[in-house]
Protein backbone atom coordinates (compact mmCIF):
# COMPACT_ATOMS: atom_id res chain seq x y z
CA UNK A 1 0.00 0.00 0.00
CA UNK A 2 2.59 2.78 1.03
CA UNK A 3 5.30 3.48 -1.93
CA UNK A 4 8.38 4.76 -0.81
CA UNK A 5 7.23 7.97 -2.18
CA UNK A 6 4.25 7.61 -0.32
CA UNK A 7 4.80 7.16 2.94
CA UNK A 8 2.43 6.65 6.08
CA UNK A 9 2.19 8.98 9.13
CA UNK A 10 4.41 9.32 11.42
CA UNK A 11 6.91 8.07 8.65
CA UNK A 12 6.39 11.41 6.48
CA UNK A 13 5.42 14.48 7.85
CA UNK A 14 4.49 16.77 5.07
CA UNK A 15 5.06 20.07 7.43
CA UNK A 16 8.40 19.34 8.06
CA UNK A 17 9.54 20.86 4.08
CA UNK A 18 7.62 23.68 5.28
CA UNK A 19 9.18 24.65 8.37
CA UNK A 20 11.59 27.08 7.50
CA UNK A 21 11.97 29.49 4.50
CA UNK A 22 15.17 27.98 2.56
CA UNK A 23 13.50 24.34 2.76
CA UNK A 24 10.38 25.94 1.33
CA UNK A 25 12.22 27.66 -1.38
CA UNK A 26 14.49 23.98 -2.32
CA UNK A 27 11.07 22.31 -2.38
CA UNK A 28 9.57 24.97 -4.54
CA UNK A 29 8.01 23.50 -7.99
CA UNK A 30 6.76 26.31 -9.81
CA UNK A 31 8.41 30.36 -9.94
CA UNK A 32 7.13 33.39 -11.13
CA UNK A 33 10.29 35.17 -12.50
CA UNK A 34 9.81 38.97 -14.29
CA UNK A 35 11.32 36.85 -17.40
CA UNK A 36 7.45 35.48 -17.77
CA UNK A 37 6.11 39.09 -17.85
CA UNK A 38 4.02 40.97 -20.49
CA UNK A 39 2.84 44.25 -19.87
CA UNK A 40 -0.32 45.98 -21.87
CA UNK A 41 -0.51 49.73 -22.59
CA UNK A 42 -3.01 51.33 -23.89
CA UNK A 43 -1.80 54.44 -26.03
CA UNK A 44 -3.37 57.79 -26.98
CA UNK A 45 -3.12 60.40 -29.86
CA UNK A 46 -1.44 63.75 -28.91
CA UNK A 47 1.85 64.88 -26.43
CA UNK A 48 2.29 64.55 -22.88
CA UNK A 49 -1.08 63.22 -22.56
CA UNK A 50 -1.83 60.43 -19.63
CA UNK A 51 -5.60 59.72 -18.79
CA UNK A 52 -6.66 57.12 -16.05
CA UNK A 53 -9.02 54.66 -16.61
CA UNK A 54 -11.30 54.99 -13.91
CA UNK A 55 -12.35 50.49 -14.24
CA UNK A 56 -8.86 49.97 -13.78
CA UNK A 57 -7.19 51.90 -10.97
CA UNK A 58 -3.62 52.75 -11.57
CA UNK A 59 -3.91 52.03 -15.14
CA UNK A 60 -2.90 54.99 -17.37
CA UNK A 61 -3.96 55.68 -21.24
CA UNK A 62 -0.40 57.25 -22.44
CA UNK A 63 0.92 59.51 -25.31
CA UNK A 64 3.72 58.31 -27.34
CA UNK A 65 6.32 60.08 -26.00
CA UNK A 66 5.07 59.20 -22.07
CA UNK A 67 5.12 56.08 -23.45
CA UNK A 68 8.31 55.78 -24.63
CA UNK A 69 9.53 57.27 -21.07
CA UNK A 70 7.75 54.62 -19.34
CA UNK A 71 9.70 51.94 -21.48
CA UNK A 72 13.12 53.21 -19.67
CA UNK A 73 11.59 51.60 -16.62
CA UNK A 74 10.12 48.28 -18.51
CA UNK A 75 13.84 48.09 -19.86
CA UNK A 76 15.49 48.86 -16.29
CA UNK A 77 13.32 46.38 -14.66
CA UNK A 78 13.87 43.19 -16.95
CA UNK A 79 10.40 43.13 -18.52
CA UNK A 80 10.51 41.77 -21.62
CA UNK A 81 8.15 42.73 -23.83
CA UNK A 82 4.76 45.32 -23.98
CA UNK A 83 1.36 44.47 -25.56
CA UNK A 84 0.12 47.16 -27.51
CA UNK A 85 -3.49 48.77 -27.98
CA UNK A 86 -4.60 52.03 -29.74
CA UNK A 87 -7.14 54.37 -28.30
CA UNK A 88 -9.00 55.44 -31.51
CA UNK A 89 -10.46 58.83 -31.82
CA UNK A 90 -14.14 57.84 -33.06
CA UNK A 91 -13.56 60.20 -36.25
CA UNK A 92 -10.83 57.33 -36.96
CA UNK A 93 -13.39 54.20 -36.77
CA UNK A 94 -15.04 53.41 -40.14
CA UNK A 95 -16.88 50.52 -41.20
CA UNK A 96 -14.00 49.39 -42.80
CA UNK A 97 -12.00 49.41 -39.70
CA UNK A 98 -9.20 51.12 -42.51
CA UNK A 99 -7.67 53.35 -39.96
CA UNK A 100 -5.99 50.01 -38.69
CA UNK A 101 -3.43 49.56 -41.63
CA UNK A 102 -2.01 53.23 -41.70
CA UNK A 103 1.35 53.24 -41.92
CA UNK A 104 1.45 56.45 -40.17
CA UNK A 105 -1.35 55.32 -37.62
CA UNK A 106 -0.80 55.53 -34.21
CA UNK A 107 0.18 52.21 -33.46
CA UNK A 108 2.78 52.19 -36.53
CA UNK A 109 3.94 55.28 -35.26
CA UNK A 110 4.26 54.21 -31.51
CA UNK A 111 6.13 50.49 -32.67
CA UNK A 112 9.01 52.64 -34.32
CA UNK A 113 8.95 55.05 -31.67
CA UNK A 114 9.73 52.05 -29.03
CA UNK A 115 12.08 50.43 -31.49
CA UNK A 116 14.01 53.02 -32.18
CA UNK A 117 14.29 54.37 -27.98
CA UNK A 118 14.50 50.72 -26.37
CA UNK A 119 15.47 47.96 -29.20
CA UNK A 120 16.18 45.42 -26.14
CA UNK A 121 12.28 45.65 -25.58
CA UNK A 122 9.60 43.39 -27.20
CA UNK A 123 6.83 44.84 -29.13
CA UNK A 124 4.14 43.10 -29.45
CA UNK A 125 0.75 44.24 -31.31
CA UNK A 126 -2.81 43.04 -31.28
CA UNK A 127 -4.31 41.93 -34.59
CA UNK A 128 -8.33 42.73 -34.46
CA UNK A 129 -10.12 45.58 -35.77
CA UNK A 130 -12.48 46.59 -32.41
CA UNK A 131 -10.46 49.70 -32.04
CA UNK A 132 -10.90 50.87 -35.21
CA UNK A 133 -14.52 49.34 -35.96
CA UNK A 134 -18.23 52.15 -35.73
CA UNK A 135 -19.52 49.20 -34.10
CA UNK A 136 -16.61 48.03 -31.95
CA UNK A 137 -16.76 44.35 -32.99
CA UNK A 138 -13.76 42.66 -33.84
CA UNK A 139 -14.68 42.22 -37.40
CA UNK A 140 -16.43 43.41 -40.67
CA UNK A 141 -20.52 43.31 -40.55
CA UNK A 142 -22.86 42.52 -42.71
CA UNK A 143 -26.30 44.07 -42.62
CA UNK A 144 -27.56 42.13 -39.81
CA UNK A 145 -24.57 42.72 -37.55
CA UNK A 146 -23.02 39.53 -37.86
CA UNK A 147 -19.22 39.86 -38.40
CA UNK A 148 -17.88 38.35 -41.63
CA UNK A 149 -15.37 35.77 -41.35
CA UNK A 150 -13.07 36.03 -44.92
CA UNK A 151 -13.57 39.65 -45.08
CA UNK A 152 -11.99 40.01 -42.06
CA UNK A 153 -8.78 38.12 -42.44
CA UNK A 154 -7.96 40.13 -45.50
CA UNK A 155 -7.98 43.56 -43.24
CA UNK A 156 -6.30 41.34 -40.87
CA UNK A 157 -3.35 40.46 -43.09
CA UNK A 158 -3.01 44.07 -43.87
CA UNK A 159 -3.07 45.31 -40.24
CA UNK A 160 -0.55 42.62 -39.23
CA UNK A 161 1.47 43.30 -42.61
CA UNK A 162 1.69 46.97 -41.40
CA UNK A 163 2.05 46.29 -37.60
CA UNK A 164 5.34 44.08 -39.34
CA UNK A 165 6.52 47.19 -41.36
CA UNK A 166 6.76 49.50 -38.65
CA UNK A 167 8.71 46.74 -37.02
CA UNK A 168 6.57 44.79 -34.62
CA UNK A 169 8.60 41.68 -33.36
CA UNK A 170 5.36 39.73 -32.76
CA UNK A 171 2.05 40.22 -34.22
CA UNK A 172 -1.16 38.90 -31.70
CA UNK A 173 -4.53 38.18 -33.07
CA UNK A 174 -7.25 38.40 -30.90
CA UNK A 175 -9.98 38.76 -33.10
CA UNK A 176 -10.80 34.83 -33.32
CA UNK A 177 -11.95 34.21 -37.12
CA UNK A 178 -10.99 31.07 -38.70
CA UNK A 179 -8.36 31.01 -40.77
CA UNK A 180 -6.58 34.18 -39.96
CA UNK A 181 -3.17 32.61 -38.81
CA UNK A 182 -2.71 31.02 -41.58
CA UNK A 183 -3.29 33.65 -43.98
CA UNK A 184 -1.00 36.30 -41.74
CA UNK A 185 1.80 34.05 -41.79
CA UNK A 186 1.60 33.58 -45.20
CA UNK A 187 1.76 37.09 -46.39
CA UNK A 188 3.93 37.59 -43.48
CA UNK A 189 6.53 34.94 -45.39
CA UNK A 190 5.82 36.28 -48.89
CA UNK A 191 6.63 39.43 -47.83
CA UNK A 192 10.14 39.34 -46.16
CA UNK A 193 9.10 39.17 -42.25
CA UNK A 194 10.30 35.44 -41.22
CA UNK A 195 10.94 36.25 -38.34
CA UNK A 196 7.67 38.14 -37.34
CA UNK A 197 6.21 36.07 -34.04
CA UNK A 198 2.56 35.43 -33.97
CA UNK A 199 1.27 34.81 -30.48
CA UNK A 200 -2.30 33.38 -31.41
CA UNK A 201 -5.38 34.02 -28.88
CA UNK A 202 -6.10 30.83 -29.52
CA UNK A 203 -8.12 29.93 -26.86
CA UNK A 204 -10.07 33.22 -26.14
CA UNK A 205 -13.60 33.37 -24.41
CA UNK A 206 -16.58 35.36 -25.12
CA UNK A 207 -16.48 36.61 -21.61
CA UNK A 208 -17.41 38.82 -19.38
CA UNK A 209 -14.25 39.98 -17.66
CA UNK A 210 -13.26 42.38 -20.63
CA UNK A 211 -15.52 45.28 -19.62
CA UNK A 212 -12.66 47.61 -18.00
CA UNK A 213 -10.88 47.23 -21.62
CA UNK A 214 -13.48 48.33 -23.23
CA UNK A 215 -13.79 51.12 -21.08
CA UNK A 216 -10.05 52.30 -21.50
CA UNK A 217 -10.74 51.79 -25.83
CA UNK A 218 -13.60 53.32 -25.82
CA UNK A 219 -15.99 50.65 -27.62
CA UNK A 220 -18.42 49.68 -24.56
CA UNK A 221 -20.56 52.54 -25.44
CA UNK A 222 -20.76 51.85 -28.99
CA UNK A 223 -20.54 47.49 -28.44
CA UNK A 224 -24.04 48.68 -26.58
CA UNK A 225 -25.42 44.97 -25.95
CA UNK A 226 -23.98 43.44 -28.44
CA UNK A 227 -21.48 40.81 -27.84
CA UNK A 228 -18.74 38.90 -29.51
CA UNK A 229 -20.35 34.91 -29.03
CA UNK A 230 -20.43 34.33 -32.63
CA UNK A 231 -16.57 34.52 -33.27
CA UNK A 232 -15.25 34.02 -29.42
CA UNK A 233 -15.05 30.54 -27.47
CA UNK A 234 -17.79 29.06 -25.54
CA UNK A 235 -17.13 29.75 -21.56
CA UNK A 236 -18.55 26.19 -21.24
CA UNK A 237 -16.36 24.23 -23.96
CA UNK A 238 -12.84 23.08 -22.71
CA UNK A 239 -11.84 20.69 -26.09
CA UNK A 240 -12.97 23.24 -27.96
CA UNK A 241 -10.03 25.54 -26.95
CA UNK A 242 -7.18 22.20 -27.80
CA UNK A 243 -8.64 22.15 -31.29
CA UNK A 244 -8.35 25.73 -32.10
CA UNK A 245 -4.83 25.63 -30.58
CA UNK A 246 -3.87 22.85 -32.84
CA UNK A 247 -5.16 24.54 -35.51
CA UNK A 248 -3.40 27.92 -35.10
CA UNK A 249 -0.11 25.86 -34.35
CA UNK A 250 -0.93 24.01 -37.75
CA UNK A 251 -1.51 27.82 -39.51
CA UNK A 252 1.76 28.99 -38.35
CA UNK A 253 1.61 30.20 -34.82
CA UNK A 254 4.73 30.19 -32.51
CA UNK A 255 3.18 30.40 -29.06
CA UNK A 256 -0.99 30.10 -28.32
CA UNK A 257 -2.83 32.01 -25.62
CA UNK A 258 -5.38 31.44 -23.36
CA UNK A 259 -7.63 34.46 -21.53
CA UNK A 260 -9.15 35.06 -19.75
CA UNK A 261 -6.75 34.02 -16.59
CA UNK A 262 -8.03 32.76 -13.49
CA UNK A 263 -11.08 31.25 -14.37
CA UNK A 264 -10.08 29.62 -17.29
CA UNK A 265 -6.53 27.59 -15.83
CA UNK A 266 -7.91 24.15 -16.84
CA UNK A 267 -7.92 25.76 -20.23
CA UNK A 268 -4.18 26.47 -19.43
CA UNK A 269 -3.26 23.36 -17.91
CA UNK A 270 -4.75 21.38 -20.88
CA UNK A 271 -3.23 22.96 -23.42
CA UNK A 272 0.19 22.92 -21.76
CA UNK A 273 0.16 19.12 -20.71
CA UNK A 274 -1.31 17.98 -24.36
CA UNK A 275 0.60 20.19 -26.79
CA UNK A 276 3.46 21.02 -24.98
CA UNK A 277 3.93 24.83 -26.89
CA UNK A 278 4.79 27.96 -25.43
CA UNK A 279 1.62 28.57 -23.87
CA UNK A 280 0.48 32.28 -22.68
CA UNK A 281 -2.15 33.66 -20.17
CA UNK A 282 -3.87 37.16 -20.02
CA UNK A 283 -4.63 38.06 -16.58
CA UNK A 284 -7.19 40.22 -18.46
CA UNK A 285 -8.64 43.69 -17.10
CA UNK A 286 -11.60 42.20 -14.88
CA UNK A 287 -9.34 40.25 -13.05
CA UNK A 288 -7.09 43.35 -12.77
CA UNK A 289 -10.56 45.17 -11.65
CA UNK A 290 -11.44 42.90 -8.76
CA UNK A 291 -7.96 42.66 -7.49
CA UNK A 292 -7.86 46.10 -7.38
CA UNK A 293 -11.47 46.70 -5.85
CA UNK A 294 -11.24 44.37 -3.19
CA UNK A 295 -7.23 46.09 -2.32
CA UNK A 296 -8.80 49.61 -2.08
CA UNK A 297 -11.67 48.52 -0.06
CA UNK A 298 -9.08 46.53 2.51
CA UNK A 299 -10.65 43.56 1.95
CA UNK A 300 -7.70 41.54 0.41
CA UNK A 301 -3.75 42.32 0.63
CA UNK A 302 -3.39 43.38 -2.60
CA UNK A 303 0.31 42.58 -3.62
CA UNK A 304 -0.17 39.24 -1.81
CA UNK A 305 -3.41 38.49 -3.92
CA UNK A 306 -1.14 39.70 -7.05
CA UNK A 307 1.70 37.71 -6.58
CA UNK A 308 -0.14 34.76 -5.72
CA UNK A 309 -2.90 35.06 -8.65
CA UNK A 310 0.64 35.49 -10.73
CA UNK A 311 2.09 32.11 -9.59
CA UNK A 312 -0.97 30.30 -9.93
CA UNK A 313 -0.86 30.94 -13.64
CA UNK A 314 2.73 29.57 -13.84
CA UNK A 315 1.42 26.64 -11.76
CA UNK A 316 -1.10 25.81 -14.37
CA UNK A 317 1.68 25.90 -16.76
CA UNK A 318 1.79 29.63 -18.37
CA UNK A 319 5.24 30.03 -20.20
CA UNK A 320 4.17 34.10 -19.92
CA UNK A 321 1.74 35.84 -18.97
CA UNK A 322 -0.13 39.55 -20.12
CA UNK A 323 -0.66 41.33 -16.94
CA UNK A 324 -1.39 44.27 -15.95
CA UNK A 325 0.12 43.71 -12.77
CA UNK A 326 3.89 43.58 -14.79
CA UNK A 327 5.50 46.98 -13.47
CA UNK A 328 4.00 45.89 -9.84
CA UNK A 329 4.94 42.61 -9.39
CA UNK A 330 8.62 43.04 -11.43
CA UNK A 331 9.21 45.89 -8.30
CA UNK A 332 8.49 43.06 -5.78
CA UNK A 333 10.89 40.21 -7.40
CA UNK A 334 13.21 42.80 -7.65
CA UNK A 335 13.15 43.98 -4.14
CA UNK A 336 13.42 40.12 -3.28
CA UNK A 337 16.61 39.79 -5.69
C1 LIG B 1 -10.01 42.81 -28.57
C2 LIG B 1 -9.34 42.50 -27.30
C3 LIG B 1 -10.00 42.43 -26.07
C4 LIG B 1 -9.03 42.22 -25.11
C5 LIG B 1 -7.79 42.13 -25.77
N1 LIG B 1 -8.01 42.29 -27.13
C6 LIG B 1 -11.43 42.64 -25.71
C7 LIG B 1 -12.49 42.00 -26.45
O1 LIG B 1 -12.33 40.95 -27.06
O2 LIG B 1 -13.57 42.59 -26.41
C8 LIG B 1 -9.32 42.12 -23.64
C9 LIG B 1 -8.22 42.41 -22.70
C10 LIG B 1 -8.63 42.68 -21.31
O3 LIG B 1 -9.82 42.57 -20.93
O4 LIG B 1 -7.74 43.02 -20.54
N2 LIG B 1 -9.66 42.17 -29.69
Amino acid sequence: MNSPTHRAFPASRLRRNRVDDFTRRLVREHRLSVDNLIFPVFVLEGEGQREAVPSMPGVERLSIDLLVEQAAELVELGIPAVALFPVVAPEDRSLSASAAWDSQGLIARTIRALKQAHPELGVITDVALDPYTSHGQDGIIDNDGYVLNDVTVEALVNQALCHADAGADMVAPSDMMDGRIGAIRQALEENGHINTRIMAYSAKYASSYYGPFRDALGTSSTLGKSSKETYQMDPGNSDEALHEVAMDLAEGADMVMVKPGMPYLDIVYRVKHELKVPTFVYQVSGEYAMHMAAAENGWLDGDKVMMESLLAMRRAGADGILTYFAVRAARILQQRG
